[in-house]
């Protein structure tokens, strides 16, 4: 039985969720691979295509249309973000650099808040058609399949996921050290370019803690509620309760959550 939401508005919401990361997944599985106008943004490394810019406007412009009281954080500055009682906050092409390079591993993520609270999310992988998404209450899913975070209670037999944020080059606070901690206590370390795709594969299992700094709202938006909705834990470096900005992500099964934060390290200013 695939995930469904008893609340009217999300139900609305979920379909119309569903239906704008399979229409904008389309447009990149069509355009993966093929040239590209690139452009960079905050740093030489920090790229956006002209595909996250038509993926942006395709689902912005269909919400506008669809749900016009909504307001919409969107990524690459579309939509309007004001008081409502719905919030959509989008990443439209999350891992942009791997698209570019034409490395198979991005997603489109779209979450929706009620009232300041995360309430459904939805990522979808256009390469695998793969597509997580939770409803608050109603837990976490891929596709028919109900997801849960692995249950490995060992970080020594843990794979974990990480992330480098775009000032790495120039920035004193790099996630370096914190890296080779946990490059020296997990069993494995991926860091494969996709933030949203991070967060669905641990609330799948398929990673049994990811954590990464200095993440936006719309990396997050969907993911942290899938993870929430698996069983996972969320927290920041401190163990307390991870906010929406994306400052500070640390996601895990909970069981090797205190393990790996005490392998992370903040910086010092
Ligand atoms: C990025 C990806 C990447 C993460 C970066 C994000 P973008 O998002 O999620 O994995 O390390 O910090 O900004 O730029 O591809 O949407
Ligand atoms: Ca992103
Ligand atoms: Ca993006």
């Amino acid at each position: 039985m695939p995930l469904s939401a008893s609340d009217p508005d999300l139900s609305l919401r979920l379909g119309l969720a569903r239906e704008l990361a399979a229409r904008a997944g389309a447009i990149q599985r069509d355009r993966f691979e093929t040239g590209l106008s690139i452009q960079t943004k905050s740093a030489t490394i920090d790229l956006v295509t002209e595909v996250d810019r038509a993926c942006e406007a395709l689902i912005v412009e269909e919400l506008e249309a669809s749900l016009p009281e909504d307001a919409i954080l969107a990524e690459e500055g579309h939509g309007d973000d004001r008081d409502a009682p719905f919030r959509w906050v989008i990443d439209p092409l999350d891992g942009t650099t791997n698209f570019a390079h034409g490395f198979p591993r991005f997603c489109v993520s779209i979450g929706v808040e009620k009232r300041g609270e995360r309430a459904l999310g939805v990522v979808y992988d256009p390469l695998l058609d793969e597509r997580f998404e939770a409803v608050r209450g109603e837990g976490a899913w891929l596709g028919t399949r109900r997801l849960h975070v692995s249950k490995e209670p060992e970080l020594g037999r843990a794979l974990v996921a990480t992330g480098f944020a775009y000032d790495v080059h120039r920035s004193e606070d790099d996630n370096l050290a914190s890296f080779r901690n946990v490059v020296k206590t997990a069993r494995g370390i991926r860091r494969d370019g996709s933030a949203a795709l991070d967060l669905c594969y641990v609330a799948a299992g398929r990673l049994d803690a990811y954590w990464e700094l200095k993440l936006h709202p719309w990396d997050v938006a969907a993911g942290f509620l899938i993870v929430e909705e698996a069983g996972g834990r969320l927290s920041n470096l401190d163990g307390g309760p991870a906010d929406g900005s994306g400052r500070e992500v640390v996601s895990s099964n909970g069981a090797v959550h205190e393990a790996l934060l005490a392998q992370l390290v903040r910086a010092t200013a």
